[in-house]
């Protein structure tokens, strides 16, 4: 039998993509076809994989080009169209669950996706979206998906709204034009946080990631969510990146990303104005990264709180880099409740501008978010080894420097470097209020605790 010089050059892909599948982790295909022409989506070129642990080899850089047209191949495509969504203001939910269902199950290709037209509104009711699929599927959203306004749509499960779970390998793609609109004006008219004659009851979260492993979300839009806009828990190894999440600066608590009990996760080149954190940092989280992040008008960025109600809680190996705050009510916070235990330890904020910003630098050991106030609690959350390093800009209160540490345990090795943090108007001085903490400085630091224990 011979051979066509195509047919060796596909023959050596073809042996190429038996060897290195285990050094790769982005889709090949196995039914490669010469006729088929290369497609090159750049999203999917930039976004594959969880490699960023481990750089590609040079030597293999050539082959990836021709790698990802081969795997483009054996893509499956799902059109949320094709199973009668309408996008004209009717209730588009059973299209979206039975795509997901065919999509999901899908076992013909290597990768599978799930597309959401783009220039259309769809209209969403609660719905969960659950794997473990047969392949790695993407989740490409190019049109706008909106949430149901009407709350008795909640009945059933009000704190979710969209819900991924189980998902390994998993993509949500908006290629720049994608949003998901979580509709949140009515819970926000109905939240006690706004009315004070009404009872406090839950919202829903608009996007929840639970359970997801090896999850890319990229290039999408965030608005109005009902209550905490993107939540990612009991995951491990994600990738956020291009996010622009907006809500009213008064919408009552729209947190922008919300990460709880998940490890090594990374977030990138994120745009947050909301009415709540920019992103918070809860519980069993560890080794998140977060950089490129603007905030503003919101709460700013926050670990915690941890240890409500005598919880137990573990933050470790935060990393937050180049942020920009813009007229938020807190810059970087730790907040810990009296009474909790457990540790916030290892945290680092570097590179951070602020302008006109409430409460620029904050550990609040003393944090207390209840109608009653908080009883004074021997035990606490240990806040230890924090970083604020290359932190400038305006505050707009006095106390630009506030360490409000517990009694019993303190903060321990805090250290300040080169942080100026000016006065908004140029008028004054601010200053540093500090209790029980143990703090070092280097560099310029401005303004500086007076006495220190
Ligand atoms: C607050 O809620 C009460 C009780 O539902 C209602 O009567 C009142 O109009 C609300 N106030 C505002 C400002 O929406
Ligand atoms: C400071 O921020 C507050 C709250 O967001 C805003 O109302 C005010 O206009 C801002 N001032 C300046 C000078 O940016």
């Amino acid at each position: 039998m011979q051979y066509s010089s195509s047919q060796i050059h596909f023959l050596s892909l073809f042996l190429l993509l038996i060897i290195v599948p285990s050094y790769f982790s982005f889709p090949l295909g196995h039914n490669h076809n010469p006729e088929e022409p290369p497609v090159l989506d750049h999203h999917q070129k930039t976004y594959t994989g969880h490699n960023f642990l481990r750089p590609y080899p040079t030597i293999l850089r050539t082959s990836r080009r021709e790698l990802i047209t081969a795997s483009a191949s054996s893509k499956v495509v799902f059109n949320v169209h094709d199973f009668g969504a309408q996008a004209n203001g009717g209730d588009d939910t059973k299209a979206f669950r039975n795509a997901w269902k065919k999509a999901c199950s899908n076992s013909e290709g290597k990768t599978v996706e799930l597309v959401v037209p783009k220039n259309r509104n769809y209209h969403i009711k609660p719905i969960t979206f659950s794997g473990p699929c047969k392949s790695q599927v993407t989740f490409k959203i190019y049109g706008t998906i909106k949430a149901s306004p009407f709350l008795l749509d909640y009945e059933r499960d009000s704190s979710h709204w969209i819900m991924f779970e189980n998902l390994q390998n998993f993509k949500v793609e908006g290629a720049g034009t994608g949003i998901i609109n979580g509709n949140g004006r009515k819970w926000w008219e109905n939240s006690c946080k706004v009315n004070e004659s009404l009872p406090c009851t839950s919202a829903p979260t608009a996007v929840t990631f639970y359970q997801c492993n090896n999850l890319d979300v990229a290039n999408l839009r965030f608005q109005n969510a009902q209550r905490m806009h993107l939540t990612f828990q009991k995951c491990a190894l994600v990738k956020v990146l291009n996010l622009i999440i907006t809500a009213p600066g008064n919408s009552p608590n729209t947190d922008g990303i919300h990460v709880t009990e998940t490890q090594d996760i990374r977030i990138n080149s994120c745009r947050i104005r909301t009415g709540d954190d920019c992103i918070s940092i809860v519980s069993g989280s560890r080794n998140v990264q977060a950089s490129d992040i603007t905030c503003g008008p919101g709460h700013g960025i926050s670990i915690g709180s941890l240890g409500a109600e005598n919880s137990e809680a573990q933050v470790s190996d935060v990393v937050v880099s180049r942020a920009n705050l813009i007229g938020t009510t807190n810059g970087l916070r730790i907040k810990t409740w009296q009474g909790g235990s457990g540790y916030a330890k290892n945290i680092r904020f570097e590179n951070v501008l602020m302008h006109n910003v409430t409460n620029p630098i904050i550990i609040d050991q003393h944090y207390c978010d209840q109608e009653k106030p908080c009883q004074d609690q021997a035990s606490a959350v240990k806040v230890s080894g924090v970083v604020y390093q290359n932190v400038k800009g305006t505050s707009a209160s006095k106390v630009a420097v506030n360490f409000d540490c517990s009694e019993r345990f303190g903060c321990q090795e805090i250290l300040v470097q080169d942080v100026n943090i000016v006065p908004l108007n140029d008028e004054g001085i601010t200053t540093a209020s500090c209790q029980n903490v143990g703090l070092r400085d280097r560099g310029i630091v401005s303004p500086k605790c007076s006495s220190q224990k």
